[in-house]
């Protein structure tokens, strides 16, 4: 009885064991490879292209967890509350050390953006997000929304932080490096 109890204590333990361990791979157990696509469309290639774009990478989540709040998820702002769009924004998709001076420095208005008037501030963030964050953020927000810029480096982002380390304030627009 007893070497029965005990095989049946070994046996518990193995299934538990096994649970746990596919537990760590349940996506690995599940996973079907005829969802696979046997096919590819190249002319597909392009929208394929925009929709990894558009997934974001890394600079997605840090979007989210702090820009979101106020220019949205969608990128359109809130221009009736002082807020731009990042969606076509010139700003944010020309040179890139514009951008990078906003996102480590701030911004505050007035600016006019599409026909109206935005006289809000936006804070600085050089405290909170080092140069690859803000690379990642700002190549998010330069190829999300519609936006087609180029991706930016945290090399370019040091060296603006280098050059801008004395400032103090919030930029105007006629102030961007
Ligand atoms: C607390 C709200 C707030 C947060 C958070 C915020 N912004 Fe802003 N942002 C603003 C405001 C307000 C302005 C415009 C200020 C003004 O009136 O000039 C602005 C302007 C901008 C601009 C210039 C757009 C243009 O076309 O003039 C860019 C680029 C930008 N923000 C990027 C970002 C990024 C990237 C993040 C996240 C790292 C971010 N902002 C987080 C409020 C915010």
């Amino acid at each position: 009885m007893q070497f029965f109890t005990k095989r049946l204590g070994i046996g518990i333990l193995a299934l538990g064991l096994v649970t746990v361990l596919s537990g760590c791979n349940v996506r690995g157990l599940f996973t079907s490879y005829g969802d696979d696509p046997v096919w590819v469309d190249p002319n597909a290639a392009t929208a394929t292209d925009a929709a990894a774009a558009d997934a974001g990478g890394p600079g997605k989540a840090v979007y989210g967890r702090i820009c979101a709040a106020c220019h949205l998820g969608s990128g359109k702002g809130v221009p009736g509350n002082n807020i731009p769009p990042l969606a076509g924004s010139a700003l944010a998709t020309g040179d890139a050390r514009k951008p990078i001076g906003i996102v480590l420095h701030g911004l505050r208005g007035p600016i006019e953006r599409n026909g109206v008037q935005i006289n809000g501030q936006m804070a600085a963030w050089k405290d909170q997000l080092d140069d690859q964050q803000i690379a990642d953020v700002l190549t998010y927000v330069r190829s999300a929304f519609g936006n087609a810029a180029g991706p930016v480096t945290a090399d370019e982002v040091k060296a603006v932080r280098e050059e801008t380390a004395s400032r103090t304030v919030q930029y105007t627009e006629a102030e961007l490096p």
